[in-house]
């Protein structure tokens, strides 16, 4: 015999499944299936799947599910209901506190390599590589607002560059000019995406090396320092891209002060790097590259670190330790999502409490980075995704401002990579098909990028029932409650979300991302 709490609880969530009205009236998914994973979604010249934000009149709400089943961007609209006191703790109730907030958000986006431009033309085709821009940037799109571009070369490039190679010792930097990659690949995607983006792209920037001469090897690769003669010189050699990328028409947003300098300190990979002393870096920064940036314009950001967040209290705490000066500068920190399995998030908050004025933001993650992870392009990786989708929802709830994914495209082999360090990327090019295809990451990515804008402000969620779901809630500035949740359950879940004396309940589906959107002070 049936129970009455059960016969409660079904007529709860017959009334529920009753009442939401799915519908979708975007171009849908093309979905094509893969064996025991998920789905990726296929766009051609002439179809590209698409999602709307939609707008939710009082009193209602709507929710946007994408599954491991292969649901992308579904939507759901549903009426807010009273929220019964009577049932308050029998379901997973999460309460959605307007009143104690946190960080503001910056913005969501991806990297723009050399590899990203190439992968791009190579679609060749004009409404194929239109559809590309429009799938990341327009609000039929993930609408995202930020951009990490390479100062110069990055691993993925096809060849190992800086600016202003020659002559050397040039300290005056007299022959810096931007590159062919610069103006084949990167302005000109940089330009079709801000033509389409509603919210303008801030743009954070990296130097992986500088020139060869500026270093002590001589080489671009393995353990290296800057030469102390040099300091000046590569603070102009960032003040200087800076320019000539305003001239160009785009405005950089901030500075990282070197891509992973753990890399050419300590550990040097394949490919081009450079390593600092803790004590050099803070130097450098409180007597050249600080003083270059902010004295000319104080606008740009100065992000530290730009390291995994194990990292940080080698280069920020002991940097600012050493040269307390650098700290004035130093705007913000920047984190790479790599290693985030094994170092527990509570650095993030131990640097917060000491730091209180710099932010920090994500600036690089992939998957398929791990010499372990094969193949390096998973295509319809599910769990790929899942890393995504704990990974941002772990950094905004410690505080993170944004979150940028390296590599918005790559070819089918993770690439081009000039040292073969293949990865993997949430959309995957197939010139030779006159396709791309969006990954289960694309859509990870979007239910926070297309639904978090830019000035939202996280809130506190309350857990009132012991059976709780991953989550993060922000008001934004539409004035709408955004509440993402992650099902990693292969059962689906009723979530009521408590906001004022209304409620909202979602049915989130097994394995599935689900983004609510709920009107704010509608009684
Ligand atoms: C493009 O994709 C659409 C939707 O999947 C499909 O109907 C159409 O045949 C494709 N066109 C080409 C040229 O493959
Ligand atoms: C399907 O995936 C599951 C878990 O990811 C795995 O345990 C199982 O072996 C896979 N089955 C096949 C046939 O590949
Ligand atoms: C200036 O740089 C270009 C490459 O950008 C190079 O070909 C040229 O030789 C350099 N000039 C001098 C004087 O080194
Ligand atoms: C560009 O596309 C062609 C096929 O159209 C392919 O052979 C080539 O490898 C691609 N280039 C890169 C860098 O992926
Ligand atoms: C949740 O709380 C209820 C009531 O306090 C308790 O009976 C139940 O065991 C708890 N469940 C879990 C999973 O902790």
């Amino acid at each position: 015999m049936m129970s009455s709490c059960v016969y409660i609880k079904l007529l709860f969530i017959l009334f529920v499944i009753f009442y939401a009205e799915s519908f979708n009236n975007d171009k849908k998914c093309a979905a094509r299936p893969y064996f025991n994973k998920s789905v990726v979604c296929v766009c051609n010249a002439t179809y590209c799947d698409e999602v709307t934000r939609e707008e939710i009149a009082c009193g209602q709400y709507i929710w946007y599910t994408s599954s491991k089943a292969g649901k992308r961007f579904e939507k759901y609209v549903s009426s807010l209901q009273y929220f019964p006191p009577s049932v308050e703790y029998q379901y997973s109730t999460l309460e959605l506190d307007l009143n104690t907030r946190y960080q503001t958000v910056e913005g969501f986006g991806g990297a723009v390599t050399d590899a990203v431009g190439i992968n791009w033309l190579n679609l060749t085709n004009p409404q194929l590589k239109q559809h590309f821009i429009n799938s990341y940037f327009s609000d039929k799109g993930l609408q995202y607002s930020m951009m990490r571009v390479p100062i110069g070369g990055s691993d993925f490039s096809t060849h190992v560059y800086a600016y202003n190679e020659y002559p050397e010792n040039d300290v005056k930097l007299s022959n810096f000019s931007l590159t062919y990659e610069d103006y084949t690949y990167k302005i000109p995607f940089i330009k079709a995406a801000s033509a389409v983006a509603k919210t303008p792209i801030h743009i954070v920037s990296s130097t992986w090396s500088p020139p060869k001469w500026m270093k002590n090897t001589h080489k671009f690769l393995g353990i290296s320092r800057l030469k102390e003669e040099f300091f000046q010189t590569y603070a102009d050699y960032h003040k200087k891209f800076i320019e000539k990328y305003e001239e160009e028409g785009i405005p950089i947003w901030g500075i990282t002060t070197t891509n992973e300098p753990l890399d050419g300190a300590a550990m040097p990979p394949k490919f081009n790097c450079l390593g600092w002393t803790v004590q050099t870096f803070g130097q450098w920064i409180k007597d050249n590259l600080g003083p270059t940036i902010k004295n000319w314009k104080p606008e740009v950001n100065i992000l530290a670190v730009d390291d995994q967040r194990l990292a940080i209290p080698l280069w920020f705490d002991a940097v600012v330790d050493w040269n307390p000066g650098s700290l004035k500068y130093v705007d913000g920190i920047a984190v790479h999502s790599y290693m985030n399995k094994y170092i527990p998030p509570d650095i993030l908050t131990r640097t917060q409490e000491l730091y209180k004025n710099q932010f920090i933001l994500t600036t690089e993650f992939c998957e398929g980075a791990m010499p372990w992870q094969q193949p390096k392009v998973d295509l319809g990786s599910w769990d790929r995704a899942v890393t995504y989708i704990l990974n941002i929802l772990e950094d905004l709830n410690y505080n993170l401002i944004g979150w940028i994914d390296w590599n918005l495209c790559l070819n089918s082999e993770g690439g081009p990579n000039w040292v073969q360090n293949f990865v993997d990327s949430p959309v995957i090019v197939f010139p030779e098909r006159g396709e791309f295809v969006k990954q289960p990451m694309f859509y990870a990515m979007g239910h926070f990028s297309k639904f978090i804008p830019r000035g939202s402000i996280r809130i506190q969620v309350k857990e009132l029932s012991n059976a709780t779901i991953n989550n993060v809630a922000f008001i934004t500035p539409y004035n709408t409650v955004v509440v993402v949740l992650y099902n990693d359950k292969s059962v689906n879940r009723l979530i009521r979300l408590k906001l004022g004396i209304k409620q909202a309940s979602v049915l989130v589906e097994a394995d599935s991302v689900t983004t609510v959107e709920i009107p704010n002070g509608c009684g």
